[in-house]
């Protein structure tokens, strides 16, 4: 296969940049030039990859496409307040352990410690997963809005991932075979720790600009006719130059798209927008700005801007 070193192309891995955007590409997934250095030098250097940026804008779904196109499994992390080691790694299955030592009393017999506290009992979470061998290769783990843990818990991940290693208090320490292809990340709701950051490669994961967003809006909705298409994707564009609460990512975009395709528009109208305004602001506030007048003033504008010269 041109392009991909690897023993088989289950889990062959991107020899070059072109060949990592290409892999994407097959997947629907339309990255930058730069994403698609740092994710072949992510995997290449077998460095973690550290993704922040809006909402929307395609970082959860890098790692989903990175282990569709490389055949790999997909072992997600989802970070929330509160969450801890034991969460994250395994927990006792305190009930089947109860089921045990109560079949043990009944036959006579006793239930040693050493007996309830192995494997059969464990139950595996997505950080020891990770550290499984998989078939296919190593996995990519995705350790998702990592903003939303605390600094405990950051600082037990970076062990974690820097040894390739958890350890169970009871069983001891497990290590990877194969280290497992690492994406974080993070919406910014605070900032992650230098310690954590410096282990990983990073990237801004930012707003496509009107070319690019075109060739996801192919990729993810091609039944949205060229005309539509074009006034779907300026009209956002021009949406995220105002003053919002929160913008439209590239999410919205595609369900906006989705939206009007759903009702037969072949093209925007003041009318239309007013309508549809909620598949792609999610604010009372931002919604109000932009209806009425505000939307026919921009709906030309934005005509006027695709109009070539
Ligand atoms: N570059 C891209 N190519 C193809 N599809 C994209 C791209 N960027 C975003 N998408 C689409 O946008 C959707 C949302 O992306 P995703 O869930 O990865 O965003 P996110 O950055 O993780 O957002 P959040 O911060 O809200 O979790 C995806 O399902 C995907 O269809
Ligand atoms: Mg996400």
């Amino acid at each position: 296969m041109a392009g991909f070193r690897g023993g088989c192309c289950v889990s062959a891995v991107p020899a070059t940049i072109d060949a990592t955007e290409t892999l994407l590409a097959g997947q629907g997934y339309v990255a930058s030039r730069a994403l698609a250095t740092v994710v072949f030098l992510s995997l290449k250097l077998g460095r973690p990859l550290f993704l922040e940026g809006e909402a929307g804008v395609g970082k959860t779904e890098i790692a989903k496409t990175l282990a569709t196109a490389l055949g790999r499994r997909l072992i997600r992390l989802q970070c929330y307040e509160g969450l801890d080691a034991a969460s994250a790694v395994a927990e006792w299955n305190f009930a089947a352990q109860m089921v045990a030592i109560r079949a043990a009393e009944a036959t006579g017999g006793g239930t040693a410690k050493a007996d309830l506290f192995t494997e059969e009992f464990l139950i595996e979470r997505p950080l020891l997963a990770a550290m499984r061998p998989q078939p296919g290769g190593a996995p990519v783990l995705l350790i998702d809005e990592i903003d939303r843990t605390d600094a405990p818990f950051e600082a037990f991940l970076l062990e974690a991932l820097s040894e390739a290693q958890v350890t169970i208090p009871e069983l001891g320490t497990i290590r990877a075979p194969e280290p497992p292809i690492v994406i974080l990340t993070s919406n910014r709701t605070r900032e992650v720790h230098d310690a954590l950051k410096r282990r990983c490669l990073y990237h801004w994961v930012d707003y496509p600009g009107f070319d690019r967003e075109m060739e996801i809006l192919h990729a993810r909705a091609p039944e949205a006719q060229e005309v539509l298409s074009r006034e779907v994707v300026g009209f956002v564009q021009r949406l995220r130059r105002e003053d919002l609460f929160k913008k439209p990512g590239v999410a919205e975009t595609i369900d906006w798209a989705k939206c009007l395709l759903a009702l037969d528009v072949i093209a925007l109208s003041p009318e239309v927008i007013a309508d549809t305004l909620g598949a792609i602001l999610k604010y009372q506030d931002d919604i109000q700005k932009i209806s009425g007048s505000e939307a026919k003033r921009m709906l030309e504008q934005v005509r006027q801007e695709l109009t070539p010269a």
